[in-house]
């Protein structure tokens, strides 16, 4: 049964030029083909706004934004073998939506590819309750990889490391989402 389900995908940088950009743009261009999803996107640089009445709002579309998803995508650089503070103010934000949900990350940095800042966010998602999936898209020396438009100069192995990544995501979104819909946990006195 292939069940179609709500995806987030979540930028991990705020920084002016970020990179994550072209690490999203690729994301988008090629994730929609391989799974049977709507996706969003959530953008923690849209929380950087002056006032506190503007804020109030855009968190509220957040949350709104995070509770519908079924399955996150967060899209993470590494920075001092950690994630961004932006990233970190994102999920702080937020308690509950993240619950018995699957998270998935693309990583890009240097030479570790970003790997060791999803090494940690795995520990914080796991205090979320989240599920996060081992199959991972790793883009070391990733401004090497992209040309000057974005594109991917060896498209096909990561390609295909995004294909693993979609069908495992798939399977928990679906048995989640199922798990959610009709599994009370109960709550213990
Ligand atoms: C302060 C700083 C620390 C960094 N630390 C690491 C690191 O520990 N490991 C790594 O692989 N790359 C590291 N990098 C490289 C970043 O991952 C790379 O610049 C990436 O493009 C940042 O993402 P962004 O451009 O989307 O903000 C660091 C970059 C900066 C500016």
């Amino acid at each position: 049964m292939q069940t179609r389900y709500t995806l987030a995908v979540i930028y991990g940088s705020t920084r002016e030029g970020r990179f994550c950009d072209t690490v999203v743009d690729w994301v988008l261009t090629h994730l929609p083909d391989m799974i049977e999803a709507d996706i969003l996107t959530i953008d923690p640089v849209d929380l950087d706004v002056e006032s506190r009445m503007a804020r109030a709002d855009v968190e509220h579309r957040i949350g709104r934004d995070l509770a519908r998803a079924d399955a996150f995508l967060v899209v993470t650089p590494e920075y001092n073998h950690g994630y961004s503070a932006a990233l970190k103010g994102l999920i702080d934000a937020y308690h509950k939506p993240w619950a018995a949900k699957p998270v998935a990350f693309v990583c890009y940095g240097g030479v570790s590819g970003g790997l060791r800042a999803v090494e940690q966010l795995r520990q914080v998602f796991a205090e979320l309750g989240a599920a996060t999936i081992r199959e991972t898209v790793s883009f070391a020396q990733a401004w090497e990889l992209f040309d000057a438009q974005g594109r991917l100069m060896e498209p096909e192995v990561k390609a295909r490391s995004l294909r693993k990544l979609a069908v495992q995501l798939t399977w928990w979104a679906a048995t989640l989402k199922m798990g959610r819909e009709t599994v009370q946990m109960k709550e213990v006195a």
